[in-house]
């Protein structure tokens, strides 16, 4: 008897760039959300320190709603956000999110604001 995979392999992800276009993205579950935005060309996330919580070019401000289910920052993930001069109670860092399930249909605002 074989059994099926239940597992969520991708997500539907909505990222919104820094020039105002919107990117509906179909995104690998496990992944990182800088990686998905670096592989889709999403403009403002640069990914510089290649995710190790360290430049801070891929800062995503994220909806209180989806914030609420993402695991909380790590101490580097604050400081760096908090050195940026944003809300660390909005922003994240892409690269320190991983693609779950749960994140299917959340929007992620990118870059810095204005
Ligand atoms: S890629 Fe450098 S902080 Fe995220």
């Amino acid at each position: 008897m074989t059994h099926a995979s239940n597992a969520i392999s991708h997500v539907d992800l909505t990222y919104m760039d820094t020039s105002g276009k919107q990117h509906e993205i179909r995104a690998e579950v496990g992944t990182t959300l800088m990686l998905v935005a670096k592989g889709n060309l999403v403009h403002g996330i640069d990914g510089d320190c290649g995710g190790n919580a360290a430049c801070g070019t891929c800062l995503t401000r994220v909806d209180e709603s989806t914030l609420a289910g993402l695991p909380p920052p790590g101490e580097n993930e604050l400081e760096l956000i908090d050195g940026l001069g944003v809300s660390i109670a909005s922003h994240r860092l892409a690269c320190q999110i991983k693609v779950t399930p749960q994140l299917n249909g959340c929007i992620f605002h990118v870059g810095q604001p204005a």
